[in-house]
């Protein structure tokens, strides 16, 4: 993979989306500090310039159709987890994409995908930002990131090349039942009862996350055995 670095820029996926036609697969584009961070639902991402991993990685011609596109999701998630293990942070996905440690998120993604002729995804936009030297988050009150779980700085260049290689050795695997097997063995709060909000119903209960079935919807189980299927904005934890 081949990485940019750029000093300050709006958000590291839109520039990525922006250049699109010109970008190879496999260029990474990485901020010392970005201006308007995109999150997820129209959110901002904060992070503070120069002590963090802001970055997105563009991936053309994956062999996946866009209901597939929840395996780069998956992916994605896996690699974030194994590389924060390696760290020796335990950390859990919370479906469908973010990662926690000890109940604070520590690394969030937003993951952008063009579409090409016959529903095949033409290009993807892995955006991905993960806290690593920040110490203090003003505006968030439920944020985490590495040096506040192990007490160390981290060469941010570094982290992202190990952080890279790590992502490149998964993507054979992107279509394989062991990385869904990584990846819902890794799932936060599953198999633990806890609240959930079903925005669908309108109505709180206490569910068993199960997993997630193989078009990528959260399996939660309800006290009386029912199950329910989520796509993403249809369910909220309740932390
Ligand atoms: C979320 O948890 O809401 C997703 C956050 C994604 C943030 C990353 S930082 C690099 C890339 N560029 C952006 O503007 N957003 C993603």
């Amino acid at each position: 993979m081949n990485i940019l670095w750029l000093d300050t820029i709006d958000s590291t996926n839109s520039e990525a989306l922006r250049r699109l036609p010109e970008l190879p697969s496999g260029t990474v584009l990485a901020a010392r500090e970005q201006t308007s961070g995109r999150g997820q639902r129209g959110n901002t991402w904060f992070s503070q310039p120069g002590k963090n991993l802001t970055f997105s990685i563009v991936l053309k011609n994956l062999p996946l159709t866009a209901p597939q596109a929840v395996r780069l999701n998956e992916l994605a998630s896996v690699a974030v987890a194994d590389f924060l293990q390696a760290r020796g942070v335990e950390a859990a996905i919370k479906w469908p994409n973010d990662i926690y440690v000890g109940g604070r998120k520590i690394c969030g993604m937003l993951i952008e995908n063009t579409l090409g002729p016959g529903g095949k995804l033409a290009a993807s936009v892995v955006g991905i930002g993960l806290n690593v030297n920040q110490k203090d988050f003003p505006q968030l009150a439920n944020a985490t990131s590495l040096t506040l779980c192990t007490g160390k700085e981290y060469g941010l260049e570094e982290s992202l090349e190990a952080f890279l290689t790590l992502f490149d050795s998964l993507l054979p695997r992107l279509l394989d039942s062991s990385l869904r097997a990584s990846y819902t063995a890794r799932l936060f709060r599953r198999g633990v009862p806890a609240r959930y909000h079903d925005l669908l119903m309108d109505r709180e209960y206490t569910g068993v996350i199960e997993g997630v079935a193989p078009d990528g919807r959260l399996c939660i189980q309800d006290p009386a055995g029912e199950r329910h299927y989520y796509q993403f904005k249809e369910v909220s934890y309740i932390l």
